[in-house]
This record gives structure tokens, sequence and C-alpha cells, in this order.
């Protein structure tokens, strides 16, 4: 699965905006670098207050990315190629300018009245709870007051952002028509944003201040557990799979805020007839310090557990919601090329399908602004002035945002080292990250020892091996503190991964269950001069290796 941020990917038309076309003129490379499917970020027409998730029309296409004509020659290219396509659906909310909230907002008995969520105001006239806004917008709630009605509409996110309100029947079954309207089009499937915070608690109680509990702006909370898995959100997701996705052969990924191992069987397990499949934020999380192996290992070996259940899990370490994935969890200076093809090794050959985001496959780094104005994440911006409200210097506030924005990844594609990437012709709508003249695509086709080109093996080797797809994982060394090793067993076939992932040379353990086994090597990020494993006192910083045991 390849993630396209359509916004930064390629500007066939010298807006500084990546377009549909351009997307179109870069399927090539994608076939050649063996990707089956694109997951596309919102490309509805949008008032982009945050990049698209934030829709005013769920059946067209954004002006800036082209026309719904584009977005079906695009479908059948891409077929053509055999890469399917995914739509992100965003659901909670949509943008205070569609249609529906416009209509919604005029008066308490428009027809469109109940598409959203409003309530009266407290006796006081404040809000009619503490929820906080996820962007820390405004005075901080997550409500906003609409003086026409005089009542508040709730927004998780941006007051442009109100959240629709999946009791209401109706508005229901005015999403289901939409969504099958893109499938019958030949559209492959759904990534659907925040798909566990759709149902609100009952009576909008305040929240407590929980150890879920992000910040607190004013008294209102931004809580993560606030609307997250309430009571009665499968009832809304089984509707949706009865009313679009059965008996079509398609894919669904729910993007999984408060996804765990408890309960993800009760939104994906086939037998539910919900999703096929979420992605969780376990181990990749810009808020919390990277993952440590001992977390890597535990969480990876829950989750393969879990796959048992008749589930089907997913892997990344980066989207267009964090951090680029070489500069968190690689090196991103000397190690740069071999961090990035070892993170690729990880995500490859754990269970479940992986998932690319656009640039990791030429080692894309985060990016360093440095002045607030260049940044264009709401969430970055959002805490910075609530930093500075509460009293930290502007430098020293930006220095702990830098690493974690969300603009990190969603820089422009690096395609050249032309002007500004050959990203475009035009200004782009955010910066290039300065070391685009010597990371980009253009560099690593030069070489055949390439992150991508490694990707291209990586993908390739999927397809070959069994064990990757289907095997057990058992994790041998479970203690080292910088080498990752394990086992995929499938049938007749055992392969074997390393992984040093550190800075340093570690010296060389073969644990006593591999002692006397013969292996051969499929893959390394090493020149083949390295001898392999029994031929050598030491793995060096951030190798990865992929053997077949021949007598496991
Ligand atoms: C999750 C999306 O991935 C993120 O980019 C967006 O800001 C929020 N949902 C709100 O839609």
């Amino acid at each position: 699965m390849y993630e396209i941020y359509c916004k930064s990917f390629c500007d066939s038309n010298g807006d500084g905006i990546g377009d549909l076309q351009g997307v179109i003129s870069k399927l090539p490379m994608l076939q050649e670098l063996g990707i089956n499917c694109i997951w596309f970020t919102p490309i509805f027409t949008s008032p982009q207050v945050d990049n698209g998730y934030d829709v005013a029309d769920y059946q067209n296409i954004d002006p800036a990315y082209g026309t719904l004509d584009d977005f079906k020659e695009l479908l059948l290219k891409a077929h053509a190629l055999g890469i399917r396509i995914l739509l992100d659906m965003v659901l909670n909310h949509s943008s205070d300018e569609h249609r529906w909230f416009l209509e919604s907002r005029k008066s308490k008995d428009n027809p469109y009245r109940n598409y959203y969520i409003w309530q009266p105001p407290k006796t006081d006239g404040s809000e009619p709870n503490n929820w906080g806004n996820y962007f820390l917008e405004g005075n901080g709630s997550a409500w906003t007051f609409d003086k026409a009605t005089g009542e508040y509409y709730l927004h998780q996110y941006s007051a442009k952002m109100p959240d629709l309100n999946w009791e209401y029947v109706p508005l229901r079954e005015e999403v289901y028509r939409m969504m099958r309207w893109w499938l019958d089009m030949g559209v492959d499937g759904f990534r659907f944003d925040i798909f566990t915070r759709f149902k609100k608690p009952a009576g909008f109680p305040d929240t407590p201040k929980s150890p879920n509990a992000l910040l607190d702006r004013n008294g209102f909370i931004v809580d993560r557990d606030m609307c997250t898995c309430v009571d009665g959100i499968h009832e809304i997701w089984q509707n949706i799979h009865k009313n679009v996705m059965e008996g079509r052969d398609i894919f669904t990924i729910g993007e999984g805020s408060g996804i765990n191992i408890q309960n993800v069987a009760d939104y994906t397990a086939q037998s539910r007839k919900e999703l096929d499949t979420v992605y969780h934020f376990n181990l990749v999380s810009r808020k919390r310090p990277p993952f440590t192996l001992q977390q890597f290992r535990t969480e990876q070996t829950q989750w393969a557990e879990v796959m048992k259940k008749d589930v089907w899990t997913t892997q990344y370490l980066s989207n267009h919601d964090q951090p680029r994935m070489v500069s968190r969890y690689g090196s991103d200076g000397q190690f740069r090329v071999e961090s990035a093809k070892l993170l690729a090794v990880l995500v490859h050959t754990m269970p479940g399908t992986p998932f690319l985001y656009q640039g990791e496959e030429i080692g894309m780094t985060n990016v360093a602004y440095s002045c607030i104005e260049n940044y264009n994440d709401r969430y970055t911006v959002g805490e910075y002035y609530s930093m500075l409200e509460n009293g930290m210097e502007a430098e020293q506030a930006l220095a702990i945002l830098q690493p974690k924005s969300r603009d990190n990844t969603r820089t422009p594609y690096q395609w050249n080292a032309s002007r500004h990437a050959g990203f475009t012709t035009g200004t782009p709508w955010l910066k290039v990250n300065e070391n685009y003249p010597s990371v980009n695509y253009e560099a690593d086709q030069k070489s055949s020892d390439s992150i991508f080109a490694f990707y291209q093996q990586l993908i390739r080797m999927r397809k070959d091996h069994p064990a990757i797809i289907g095997g057990n994982l058992e994790f041998v060394l479970p203690d080292h503190e910088n080498v990752l090793m394990y086992l995929r067993r499938y049938e007749q076939e055992t392969l074997l991964i390393i992984a040093n992932k550190s800075d340093c040379e570690v010296p060389v353990q073969v644990p006593p269950e591999l002692i006397g086994k013969v292996f051969r090597r499929l893959l390394s990020n090493r020149p083949e001069t390295v001898p392999s494993l029994g031929g050598r006192s030491a793995w060096l910083p951030w190798e990865a290796e992929i053997y077949c045991v021949e007598n496991p």
C-alpha cells in the first residue's frame, strides 16, 4: 500500500500544488516500485483548512487537484497497471462550507439541522460541556456558538470541521449513497478517518481529566477517550458494511484511534462484517518517545497473536500525520541510507500489510523550518501559540515542535536536483526540504544500491516468500539492546531477519537455537562483499539482513 499526499506529490500545472495529472505522470514509477494499491489522502473539494480532511463536497475533486474526469482517467490508468485505488473517507466531520452545514445552521427546523450535532448553551450561556478541540483553536472548546439559532455545534477538530450526526438516519443514507457512487465508478475501497469517533457519549457528559487527556486549554480538556469507541460504534460500522461494502471486492482500512489488542477483533474479524483492517498507534506516535526494541518486540508479538483471531493487521512507521521514519526511528545523517533500508526491512517483514508513505522509498527526512510562518500543520501552529501563551520562548517552542510536526512528511516530493526538487515549476505550497540536491528520486535511479532499489527488492521478496506473508513470528535474542532478530516460519520455509538498530558495531551473537543451521543470505543493506552470518564477528551499524534457513 502506497500513501499519496496529493498536494505534495507532483505538480503538473505549475500552481505549486500537487495534482492528479501529476500522479498520473508518475504511475509508471509506482509500478516500477512494485506497489499494488494507492491510498489517497482526501482529494475531494475542500477549503483545505486541514488539507482536505475538511470536505465541502464528497462527490467532486478539489479544483486544485483536477477534475472528476482526471480522476476517472487515473483510475483507468492505474487499473491497467494493476494498481488499485483507495479513497480517504472523512466521515466524522465535514467542512463548515459543505452544503449540508450551510443549510443546517440556517434554522432549527431546516431539513439538514440534524446532520450535525447541535446543543443549547448551559443556563449561563456557556458551552454544553468541557470537551476541547484537538487543534487547540479558539478558546479551546470543541463547541462553537452560532448566533443565527442560538445553539452550539460540536467539532472535535477545527470550528471549520463540524462533526456529523451519525444518529440521524437520513445522514447515514446519504453517506451510503455517496460511497456506493464511488465504488460503482470503480474505486477499490476506502481508508476511514478516525472511524472510532463517530459515536458520541449519550447526554454529552463532561470528560474527566483522565491520563489520556492531552492538553487542557481554558478548562477545556482534549481527551482521546472523549468520543472514542463509545458503546454503539459497532452498530454504525455494521450498517455501513451492510449498506456499502457487502458483496463487493473492495478493501477497507480504519484509522484506529483507540484501537488495541482487546478491541481490534471487534472491528476487523471477518465474521463481524465491519472493516478489513486498521492501523494502530502503539508503536508510532509523534507524541511519545520513539519505541524501544523491547516495546517493538512486545507489540509485534501481541499483534501477531491477534492475527490468529481472524484479524489482519498493517505495518507502517510513518504517514502524513507523523514525522519522517528515517529521522524519528533511524539515523538521518551518516547512516541515512542504511537506516532507511533497515526500517523498510522491519515494515516489510513483520506480519501484516506494509504501508509506505510517499518519499520513504528515497529516504526523505524531516525538515527544520526557521519560523512558525513556514509551518502549515494545524497541530503545530495551535500548539505553538498555546506554548507562547504559557510563557515559552518562540525559539524553544519551535525546537520542541520541529521534530514532531506533521509538516515533516508533507514537504514536496523530491524528484530531482532542479529548483524546488522538480516538484513544481511554480512556488510550492510548502517549502521544499533543503536537502533535495542530494536526496531525490533521480539520484536514487543512478545507483543499483539505492534505497529505491532496495524497496523494489523487498516488495518482490514479499511476493516470492510465503513466510513473509503467512509465517508466524518468533523473536530470538529477546533481550538484546541493539539488535532485533526474528524468525518467520511458514510450512517448509523459515526466514531469519537480523537488524542492528544502532549507530554502533555490535558483536555477532548467534542464539543457541540457531547454532549449526545453514543460512543463505537473501538480502542485505550492506555490500555483498561483507561476509554473511557465520563468517564474521560484528554486525555493522544499521545493518539489516534477511536469510533463508536451509535446514530449519
Ligand atoms: C486524521 C487524519 O489523518 C488527520 O490528518 C486529520 O487532521 C484528522 N484525522 C482530522 O480529520
